[in-house]
This record gives structure tokens, C-alpha cells and sequence, in this order.
């Protein structure tokens, strides 16, 4: 069994020996800037891992591995207008660079194009390879809805909140590992397992983002810090905050959640003195979550989430040895800090 990074740089080489070069210039320029600005490509490494699992010829299945990431990269683009984020991979998103109208149309041909990569597996997987592949699509647009709706809610509920990131985020890290194994004709059972491997590292892997979004280095995590703060994002640690705190301490965090941006000018006129900066509320909602201790409670939630992957991955008929560089790719990301 290769090493993920030997995985990681044949798929690099693939990407890079495709052009995305059609014509207008314009509409295929957002999509090669944002494939170029890297990212870990943990979905189609995720891939082409489960396939390496069974046969060494990885390279014949690159297509997939292509059409995942490129649809990742997509979700990527309508996710940054969205969520109204600026930075992505150290780099300005690409609404910033050019405009939301740009996100939009671009994002929609990566979309195509990662069908139009799907379409290119043998005659003999095509039916299943496209069925799960749209299921996980839905579901990854259902889970970015209510992502959305929570935004409005105070009332969201640790349940639905994990509902909400198994959809958006884990079906799609699952999905990448059962098309391997769909690809490599795997038994159904293990591809079954291999699917709530990647679930679970799935919940681990968001709630480690929420986590890096609030404590992580903006340098390393390559996005602004804070931002799900300011966007009112119902995250495990907001959820848990305002379902263990004090009654103070509850007013206080909502008042702060509540508390509309002073843009330069605002703040200039002192209009309102319920503007506040975006620095200033980024802290002060951090200094209630340091206080409750729901950075502890959710490295505990990750680190359960890692564990009943690894069973999941553990259960995968296969000697172990064979599934030591899954296993050590994921134990990669249990240190993750970007
Ligand atoms: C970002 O995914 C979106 C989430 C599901 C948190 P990644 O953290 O895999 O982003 P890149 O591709 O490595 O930049
Ligand atoms: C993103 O979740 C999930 C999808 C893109 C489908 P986030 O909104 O937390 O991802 P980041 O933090 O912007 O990468
Ligand atoms: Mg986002
Ligand atoms: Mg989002
Ligand atoms: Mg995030």
C-alpha cells in the first residue's frame, strides 16, 4: 500500500497535467486560480486511498479523484459568498479577487466539470459511481441550508447541529472513500464500512474547522479567524456555550451575538452604541467560551469521533497492516491546525 503523500503527489501531477484552459478565459480563471491555491486534498487522497486498499494500479482511476476535488473546490466557492469570507488558502476568495457573480457562474462549471470527470469511470461503475456521487451532492446542499437557517436560530440543538455537519461536510469524506472501494469492486460490506470510517473523520474534521475558527493561527489555518463569530454560525462550542452558561453570562453572550458591525465610517460617527468592531465582539464571545471550557468539550468530541472511525476502519476485512497508511493518514488529522 502506498504512503498518503505518495498518493498526494500523483494526484497533484494529475491536476496539474489538466488545463481547465476552455474558453471565455474569464469563467475558467476563478476555477484554475482557486484548484492552484492547493488545499490538502484530503477527499480525492481519501479516494484513491480506499482503491490503493485493493489494487496498486491508481492511476486508472484518476478521473474520480479529479471530479471529487473539483467539486469540493465548488462547494468552496458558493461556501466563501455565503459565509461572506474573504480568505481561503492564505489567499483573497474568489468574490474578493473578482466578484460574486464570478463564484457563482465558476462555481457552477466546477460543478459540471466534476460530473464531467465522474462520466469518465468504466462503463461497469458508471451506475453506482453517479448514484452515490448525487446523493452526496443533495445531501451537501441540504446541509448548507441549514447551516443558513441556524444562522437565525439561538435555539439549535447539539443533535441538529451534528445532523447539519454530517450533511455538508462527512457525507462527502465518505462518499470519496466508498467510490474507491466501489471502484476497486470491494466487498459491499467493507465499502459500507469504509463509508462510516469516513463519516465519523468527517465529524471529527468539522469540529475541528469550528475549532480552528475560533483558535487557530489565521496565518496557518489560511482563513480569517473568528468569522463564524461574526456570521452567528451555531457551532458545537456556541450551542454548548449558551446550554451551559450561567443566566448572566447567557444575556451577555447573546447581547454580544446580537450586537450589529460598525463599518469604519459608523464607528467614526459613533451612531449607535450598540455597534461594535468585528475585533471586539470576536473576543469577547471567545472570552465566554474560554470561561464555560467548550474548547476542552469539543477536543474531547473530536477525539471521540477518532476513535469510532478507527473502529470503523478497523471492521474493513483486511489484514491491518495493509490499512496502516489510511490509519496513519488519519491520525495526520487528528493534530490538524489547517
Ligand atoms: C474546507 O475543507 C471545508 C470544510 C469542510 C471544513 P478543507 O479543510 O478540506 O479545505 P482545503 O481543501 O484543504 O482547503
Ligand atoms: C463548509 O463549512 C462546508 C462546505 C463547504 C460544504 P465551513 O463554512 O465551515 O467551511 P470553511 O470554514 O468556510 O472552509
Ligand atoms: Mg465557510
Ligand atoms: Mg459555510
Ligand atoms: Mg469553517
Amino acid at each position: 500500500m502506498r504512503s498518503a503523500s505518495e498518493i498526494l503527489s500523483i494526484f497533484n501531477q494529475a491536476l496539474d497535467n489538466h488545463p481547465f484552459d476552455r474558453q471565455p478565459q474569464s469563467l475558467y480563471e476563478p476555477v484554475r486560480y482557486v484548484l492552484a491555491m492547493g488545499g490538502k486534498r484530503i477527499r480525492p487522497v481519501l479516494l484513491l486511498m480506499a482503491y490503493d486498499l485493493y489494487h496498486d494500479d491508481v492511476e486508472t482511476i484518476m478521473p474520480a479523484a479529479l471530479g471529487i476535488e473539483t467539486y469540493h473546490n465548488y462547494t468552496l466557492l458558493h461556501d466563501d459568498v455565503m459565509d461572506r469570507a474573504d480568505m481561503r488558502r492564505g489567499r483573497p476568495t474568489v468574490h474578493k479577487v473578482w466578484n460574486e457573480n464570478a463564484a457563482i457562474l465558476s462555481g457552477d462549471a466546477m460543478l459540471v466539470l466534476a460530473y464531467q470527470f465522474m462520466c469518465q469511470v468504466g462503463e461497469r461503475h458508471l451506475s453506482p459511481v453517479l448514484h452515490l456521487f448525487t446523493e452526496t451532492a443533495l445531501e451537501i446542499g441540504e446541509g448548507q441550508q441549514y447551516d443558513l437557517e441556524f444562522e437565525r436560530r439561538m435555539d439549535v440543538s447539539e443533535d441538529e447541529y451534528i445532523e447539519m455537519i454530517r450533511l455538508k461536510t462527512s457525507v462527502l469524506l465518505a462518499c470519496a472513500l466508498k467510490l474507491g472501494a466501489i471502484l476497486a469492486d470491494a466487498p459491499e460490506v467493507d465499502a459500507n464500512h469504509l463509508y462510516r470510517f469516513g463519516e465519523n473523520l468527517g465529524l471529527a474534521f468539522q469540529l475541528q474547522d469550528d475549532l480552528l475558527d475560533v483558535y487557530g493561527d489565521a496565518s496557518t489555518f489560511g482563513k480569517n479567524i473568528g468569522g463564524d463569530i461574526l456570521e452567528g454560525k451555531k457551532t458545537f462550542m456556541l450551542i454548548n456555550a449558551l446550554r451551559l452558561a450561567s443566566a448572566e453570562q447567557r444575556e451577555i453572550l447573546a447581547g454580544w451575538l446580537a450586537r450589529p458591525l460598525a463599518s469604519a465610517a459608523q464607528q467614526g460617527l459613533k451612531v449607535d452604541s450598540r455597534y461594535c468592531s468585528a475585533a471586539e465582539k470576536i473576543a469577547a464571545v471567545t472570552e465566554i467560551y474560554d470561561k464555560i471550557g467548550v474548547r476542552q468539550m469539543t477536543e474531547r468530541r473530536i477525539a471521540d469521533y477518532f476513535e469510532a472511525a478507527f473502529r470503523s476502519l478497523d471492521a474493513v476485512a483486511l489484514p491491518a497492516d495493509s490499512k496502516q497508511a489510511l490509519h496513519d493518514f488519519a491520525a495526520g488529522l487528528l493534530k490538524r491546525e489547517r
